[in-house]
């Protein structure tokens, strides 16, 4: 079987860190989070995939080729205009005569897709939906089922008063070839608030495939932090650290023995880790950090090529690449874009948000 994967969106909700980098490609334990994706469909013998692009295609193309150092054959359809999750699938067709799968490419999860190909199968399905039980489904698509199976509704981002189940579109389909036949060309389209429903109304068999697997999306900064943080922690039942160690260091890095590290932490190749600095998991440090004496970096995730000055301080933060830290500086429940330099003794406001290439202080403000 085949998979698209969409990877076109914009990304607006996990800015600043997607304004250079698609939200396919940002680091999940120092890997692009797409090729945790590719390594989930290959262990499931899918290893033909079609990645529908738009925004920002090229860092994908140009890190995963052919696809072949995966052990997949990937094939790349860039659209023009964004045509939404249905719109990209249909710009695809040219690749899709059988049934075959479809992904949001911001997906993590351990959702067993043989067995969910077994059931769209065995009940003869147009097409089959995952879903997940989420607590809070207002900001979902909620997917009402009968006692079969078979779906029989559908409820985009429902208020609390609608709310009758828990389960939750999960974002992966089985689809029939003939769905194509409901989708315009070159349109913008969705599968959740127009595929779908049409063939409901035409009575197609659509199915649900409950799954209560590892499931996070990673739409916004707080769930990426937490999917880092749940893999660390073990709960992805396809992720362990090295040998199972609390921490586990890459290669050619150098730790100071006065260093204090508590896991659970993963710290990338070539990194520098000062006299008594402290890193205190849940902690992910790209390859090629600096981390100067004495800084502390606590429950964050930095990626590559990051300079910590000495003394400085970051905690429940995401640095994004070659951002350089002043000494002493304090980083706080932030989430700084690549290129972002902090002056020394800076202290950013908790919470903030800093556009890639800022200089902190900014111009006129004072540190
Ligand atoms: P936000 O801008 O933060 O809403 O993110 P998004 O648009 O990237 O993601 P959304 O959750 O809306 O979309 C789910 C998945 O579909 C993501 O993997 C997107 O990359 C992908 N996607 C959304 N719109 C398009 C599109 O127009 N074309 C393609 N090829 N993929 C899309």
């Amino acid at each position: 079987m085949k998979a698209v994967i969409l990877v076109g969106g914009q990304g607006t909700r996990l800015r600043p860190l997607t304004i250079n980098t698609p939200k396919a490609m940002v680091p999940v334990l120092n890997k692009p989070f797409l090729e945790h994706v590719i390594g989930h469909l290959s262990g499931h013998n899918i290893r033909d995939i079609i990645l529908a692009q738009g925004h920002l295609a090229q860092p994908i193309e140009g890190y995963l080729g052919d696809g072949r150092r995966l052990g997949v054959r990937l094939s790349y359809i860039v659209e023009d205009a964004p045509l939404g999750t249905a719109g990209a699938v249909k710009n695809a067709q040219k690749h899709l005569d059988d049934s075959f799968l479809v992904l949001n490419g911001d997906i993590f999860t351990d959702l067993d897709i043989s067995a969910m190909t077994g059931l769209h199968r065995q009940r003869k399905a147009t097409a089959t939906i995952a879903l997940t039980p989420v607590a809070d489904p207002t900001s979902y698509g909620l997917i009402e089922t009968n006692a079969q199976g078979r779906v029989t509704r559908f409820l985009e981002k429902p208020s609390w008063e609608q709310v009758t189940t828990n389960m939750i579109n999960a974002g992966t389909y089985i689809l029939e070839p003939e769905v194509m036949a409901h989708i315009p060309e070159q349109t913008e389209f969705s599968f959740e608030r127009q595929v779908f429903p049409m063939l409901l109304d035409r009575g197609e068999p659509i199915y649900a495939y409950p799954s209560t697997a590892y499931w996070i999306d990673i739409g916004n900064p707080e769930k990426y932090l937490q999917l880092n943080r749940d893999l660390l922690y073990g709960k992805s039942s396809r992720y362990r650290l090295a040998q199972g160690k609390e921490v586990s260091v890459g290669e050619n890095s150098r730790i100071q023995p006065t260093a204090r590290i508590t896991g659970p932490a993963l710290i990338g190749e070539n990194c520098y880790i000062g006299r008594k600095a402290t890193i205190k998991g849940p902690a992910v440090i790209g390859p090629g950090c600096q981390i100067q004496d004495g800084a502390i970096i606590e429950q964050s995730i930095i990626w590559s090529a990051a300079q910590i000055g000495a003394g400085a301080k970051v905690t429940g933060s995401i640095i994004a690449a070659h951002c350089r830290l002043g000494a002493d500086s304090i980083i706080e429940e932030s989430v700084l874009g690549d290129n972002v330099t902090v002056a020394t003794g800076y202290r950013l406001k908790p919470g903030s948000q800093i556009w890639p290439g800022t200089r902190l202080p900014e111009q006129g403000k004072k540190a």
